[in-house]
């Protein structure tokens, strides 16, 4: 251990969000970096305990008794034994895991080389291209571990891919296929304890690419980060599989023609909080947007695609550019033509949606989710009595067999870490 040491020659201060659960008293840690079966880590080298303001963190998930460790064998072991938190409790609320992934390039050049460090704030300028002008993009994609002792990814390329097009229309650099699903794999490896137990949930990656760079006038920044964190996640609706009520929006909307609805951009989402909030505030779990210029066909849910059945017939709004391109959309469109569902992606109106059998979302973080009920200037439409409908539930049990790694994977979606 000495000699790993004194080896090392980078450290990083951390500060632990962890512990003490107090919140009165921080730990902040020295971190050493170095590299074991070539992988990066951080390893504490010297630590001291000072009093700090309280971290807020965590969404009102417990966090029992996770601990700052003081020697590399312990940090080590950490990437093993299950982190101490209340796994049956999870929600889709942030919780801190111990290690990010970091990696930079200049404008015109290639990312090249990241590595791991351990989880905490990041500096930057407050000239930097993404919090002046938004250039930046988020992905998200989930690691589960399988009853049999692996850990697997759903799809990762599909991210990887979906952020090389989102740069491309945000005149980003974005990392290769390759060096996103090293970082994915890397990542999700060193947080391998949060990853929760099979059936309880996953371990959410948040893959985020930045404009770094100090800008001032309108230009692409000079600088990228690409940074991938990740957080245990549970159900994202509060109903969890029971059906969500959805209220159409009339007002606002998402997105627009030419615009940026199709991609991952972080300001898409900024700009749904509104109505989201009004929404939500009023009981409803989620907003419908409806197209701009017609001001009558269905785009999506602040967090979500959405599908509606009417007897086999399967239909959601085709991809044209103010829609994201859902993996798990995507996903659900093989597997319910797999099952013998004709699957139709045209303009979807509201009527046809207020004349269907059924209705459901679906997304990475809600996976397939059933709709209960849809109100529309102001009046409500239910759908199948509360109940969880057929067709979602036959969907949402064969994506998340796959996923857990139950059903064989026929259809080559699975890429196992472990
Ligand atoms: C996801 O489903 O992964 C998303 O990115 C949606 C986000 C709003 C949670």
């Amino acid at each position: 251990m000495e000699s790993i040491f004194a080896t090392t020659f980078t450290q990083t201060t951390f500060l632990s969000p962890l512990w003490p659960p107090s919140n009165e008293v921080s730990i902040i840690a020295n971190f050493s970096h170095f590299s074991f079966s070539g992988r990066k880590f951080a390893a504490p080298f010297s630590l001291k305990v000072q009093k700090q303001l309280a971290i807020g963190h965590s969404n009102g998930q417990a966090i029992n008794s996770a601990k700052c460790s003081a020697t590399l064998s312990d940090t080590l072991s950490q990437t093993s034994t299950l982190a101490d938190i209340d796994w049956d409790n999870l929600g889709f609320g942030f919780l801190p895991t111990d290690y990010m992934y970091v990696m930079k390039c200049a404008r015109g050049e290639s990312f090249s080389k990241g590595e791991l460090k351990r989880y905490g704030n990041i500096e930057m300028s407050p000239a930097a291209g993404i919090l002046n002008y938004g250039q930046g993009l988020f992905e998200g994609l989930k690691a589960y571990r399988t009853q049999d002792g692996n850990i697997v990814l759903f799809r990762p390329e599909e991210n990887a891919l979906r952020m090389r097009a989102g740069a491309e229309r945000m005149c980003m650099a974005a990392p290769t296929v390759e060096q996103f699903l090293e970082a994915v794999k890397e990542t999700v490896l060193a947080n391998e304890r949060w990853i929760p137990p099979t059936g309880k949930g996953s371990l959410y990656i948040r893959p985020l690419l930045m404009g770094s760079g100090s800008v001032l006038g309108i230009a692409p920044a000079p600088e990228y980060t690409f940074l991938i964190y990740a957080s245990p996640v549970g159900n994202y609706f509060k109903e969890g599989l029971a059906p969500i009520n959805l209220v159409i929006e009339t007002d606002f909307h998402r997105a627009s023609p030419g615009g940026t609805g199709g991609v991952k951009t972080i300001g898409n989402y900024a700009a749904v909080l509104k109505a989201h909030t009004a929404a939500k505030a009023q009981g409803y779990s989620d907003v419908l947007y409806l197209d701009c210029v017609h001001k009558k066909y269905l785009e999506e849910v602040s967090s979500c695609n959405v599908f509606v059945v009417k007897d086999n017939v399967i239909s959601t709004p085709a991809i044209k550019g103010t829609i994201l391109p859902g993996i798990t959309r995507k996903s659900i469109i093989d597997i319910a033509r797999s099952l013998g569902f004709e699957v139709v992606e045209q303009l979807v109106s509201v009527d046809q949606l207020l004349s269907a059998d059924e209705v459901f979302c679906t997304g990475t973080a809600v996976v397939v989710s059933p709709v209960g009920s849809i109100t529309h200037k102001g009046e409500r439409t239910s759908f199948g009595d509360g109940k969880v409908g057929r067709v979602a539930q036959q969907l949402h049990t064969a994506l998340t067999r796959l996923q857990m790694g139950i059903a064989e994977d026929n259809m080559d979606w699975i890429v196992k870490l472990k």
